[in-house]
């Protein structure tokens, strides 16, 4: 069924022949080609979903001993075990790689992005590269499910401890961790989660960071407090276990409710501008249930993070965690990441940038390499999104409304699709078997994807211009660019803005390959490049024509972020929302893809939702719902000094590495510990006092 021919021919054809005829050579869609062997390095070890952790009280706990000298016996700290829950989150020595730790040390990252503050549940940036990762604490965690057989994952439980379904499934009762506190000793209980809910989920005017929205958990999911320690949710389907996915990071990470409630417009004074900002970068020691406190920022240099006295998770010697005292943000770039954490500067990277792939595996290579690299699964990918919103998302002008019209053609997402020449692409970025051809859907990678239900239409140039003939564009003034027809946006040559986060050298690439390409075809494409900070302001504001985007984990784990995989609401698609009256004006394949989401979310039968992927796949890839453009297997570099990091990590599942080796468990044997610690037997401060304390 492959229908590639030299294409020459297929140009000559172009010259000579009608529109019509050319229609009838036009390259037929066949399934994805097979990608190059890329065998993942790190073979992960597969455990039971129960053999990580558990709550229970123990015999004892201990701390670091400058813990106890410094700050309880001088009455600074309660006692260790009035600090910790009545029964702890206990990591299992059993998964723990290289058992229990020691204490000290630190881990020095390097990220590219700025922190806009610290109200994360307000939509504030922390600059990302697991940042915020470490601050938040969600009601499930599901980053380490990558070493859990996929019939068994289920999310962990985590600030919610367990949970059971009523009989009719309509109900879920959570139970949250008891006698748990923020990192400024206030208790933590199901009032930080109310708020998070009401305040900041529910209430339109708030959007926090990872765009949880109601819809998120379910179209009319309630959720309510029944005492402290218990909330109760209830969905209209029946059994949606699906939620739990939505319950772990980045969407049910609650905030400090007695900080954050007094500055939000409900229970204060304050515009909502003035709550989301009441938390500069500079506002330090803002209480968090993660295992490192915020405790100095230097803007563009730094942010250090030192222990946090209260956390509550231990080992099964009843040592409270972290073992790390110390974390390090160094404000740099992304791609400084990889070249720090190759160089022994910094001690990890997400090697997911394929331009520093043949420059890290060579330095990574040599026997005195201070750090680890392995690669992974094909799961970093990247599309081209088109706007599909043409009922007004984004208030469009008319060039820009005419745009949405096009891109809401299938004749038209055929000639662009069509127009890419992806192996050019993937070579463009790194030369040998890394990347692949990628259509788009889902990831090659994950457990759901099935090669032969993926939809590709071939590289092929002419068939490409036939498509856009179709889709009524030609160029009527000889410029080379088609005209769009008379009468829409005054004829003038067709212009399409694409969106781009410029905080990341690939998805330069990748815009300008696109630009390059679209050109040949005769349409002419502009760069909007952005910040990672303002790209995302202006994706949700609905302000752009196309968009490159790298793939989120619905793409690349289907359980993880499922309502992302089609507009299910009216914000959940990356490319496709309501304006603010909240109507979707969906178009038919995009209903089919709602309808198969929608059911997956409420199957319970693998099988079942096995076959619900594959169809998702053929229609999003037959109907062009995104243009893929390439995948690729990113690889983790980890300083060498460092244990308890699981063997084959992948960099992006159902999260990030910096969430899936947990870092609360990682240590540094004692022989190995460097002079890293800026701020050496120190603890967080008062929130909002600036610096630790001695
Ligand atoms: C950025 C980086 C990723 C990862 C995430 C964590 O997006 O590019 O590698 O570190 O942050 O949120």
């Amino acid at each position: 069924m492959t229908h590639f021919r030299p294409i020459s021919i297929v140009a000559g054809l172009a010259l000579a022949a009608s529109v019509l005829a050319m229609n009838a050579h036009a390259a037929e869609p066949t399934v994805a080609p097979v990608a190059p062997a890329f065998p993942a390095e790190g073979k992960i070890k597969y455990v039971a979903r129960d053999s990580i952790l558990e709550f229970k009280a123990l015999a004892e706990y201990h701390e670091p001993d400058w813990v106890n000298d410094k700050f309880v016996k001088t009455g600074k700290l309660p006692p260790l075990k009035e600090r910790l829950p009545k029964e702890p989150l206990v990591y299992k020595t059993g998964n723990m790689p290289d058992g229990i730790g020691v204490y000290g040390d630190t881990m020095r990252h390097v990220i590219g992005g700025r922190p806009e503050g610290w109200n994360y549940g307000a939509g504030q940036t922390q600059g990302w590269g697991g940042i915020d990762i470490g601050l938040s604490e969600c009601l499930t965690r599901t980053a380490p499910l990558f070493q859990v057989e996929a019939k068994d994952t289920e999310p962990l439980p985590n600030l919610a401890r367990s949970w059971e379904w009523s009989p009719d499934g309509h109900k879920l009762t959570m139970h949250l961790i008891e006698g748990a506190k923020w990192s400024d000793g206030v208790a933590f209980n199901a009032d930080d989660v109310m708020f998070y809910w009401d305040d900041e989920v529910v209430d339109p005017n708030v959007s926090p960071l990872n765009g949880a929205t109601p819809e998120t958990f379910g179209v009319g999911t309630t959720l309510k407090k029944i005492d402290d320690y218990t909330v109760e949710w209830t969905f209209k389907d029946a059994f949606p276990r699906q939620y739990l996915f939505a319950m772990a990071y980045g969407t049910f990470c609650p905030g400090p409710s007695h900080i954050l409630k007094p500055q939000h417009p409900k229970y204060s004074k304050n515009t909502y501008d003035q709550f989301k900002n009441a938390f500069p970068p500079e506002y330090m020691n803002m209480p968090v249930m993660g295992a490192w406190v915020p405790v100095e920022y230097r803007p563009d240099d730094i942010i250090v993070m030192r222990r946090n006295p209260y956390y509550w998770k231990v080992d099964e010697k009843g040592n409270q965690l972290p073992y790390l005292n110390e974390l390090h943000y160094k404000l740099s770039t992304w791609a400084d990441r990889d070249v720090q954490a190759v160089a022994g500067s910094g001690d990890i990277s997400n090697l997911e940038q394929p331009e520093n792939f043949v420059a890290s595996l060579k330095r990574a290579a040599q026997p005195d390499a201070p750090s680890r690299l392995a690669f992974g699964p094909r799961l970093i990918g990247y599309n081209l999104h088109m706007n599909f919103s043409a009922n007004g998302w984004g208030n469009p002008d008319a060039r820009e409304q005419a745009v949405r019209e096009l891109n809401r053609n299938l004749d038209f997402r055929k000639a662009v699709t069509m127009a890419l020449d992806r192996k050019a692409t993937g070579e463009s970025l790194v030369k040998g078997p890394f990347t692949a051809i990628y259509p788009g859907g889902l990831s090659s990678g994950t457990g759901f994807y099935d090669r032969q239900s993926t939809v590709y239409y071939p590289f092929d140039l002419a068939g490409a211009k036939a498509e856009l003939a179709k889709a009524g564009l030609k160029d009527t003034d000889g410029d080379g660019i088609v005209n769009f027809p008379t009468g829409t946006a005054g004829g003038k040559d067709v212009e399409i803005v694409l969106l781009v986060n410029n905080d990341y050298g690939t998805d330069k690439s990748l815009a300008e390959g696109v630009i390059a390409q679209m050109e040949k075809l005769g349409i002419r494409v502009i760069l909007n490049s952005l910040t990672g900070t303002q790209r995302d302001a202006a994706n949700y504001a609905g302000r752009f024509d196309w968009m490159v985007m790298r793939n989120h984990t619905e793409l690349s784990s289907v359980v993880q972020n499922t309502e992302q995989l089609a507009p299910v609401g009216p914000r959940t698609s990356w490319h496709h929302r309501a304006p603010e009256n909240g109507q979707l004006d969906l178009m038919p394949f995009e209903q089919q893809l709602v309808d198969i989401v929608d059911k997956f979310m409420t199957t319970q039968d693998n099988d079942e939702r096995t076959k619900l992927m594959k169809q998702y796949q053929k229609v999003y890839t037959e109907n062009v719902n995104t243009v893929g453009l390439t995948e690729y297997p990113g690889a983790l570099i980890i300083n060498k000094r460092f244990s308890n990091i699981p063997q084959g990590t992948p960099i992006f599942m159902f999260n990030w590495a910096e969430d899936a080796i947990i870092r609360e468990r990682v240590f540094v044997a004692a022989d190995k510990q460097g002079k890293y610690e800026l701020f050496p037997q120190q603890l967080p401060g008062k929130p909002g006092d600036s610096g630790p304390i001695n």
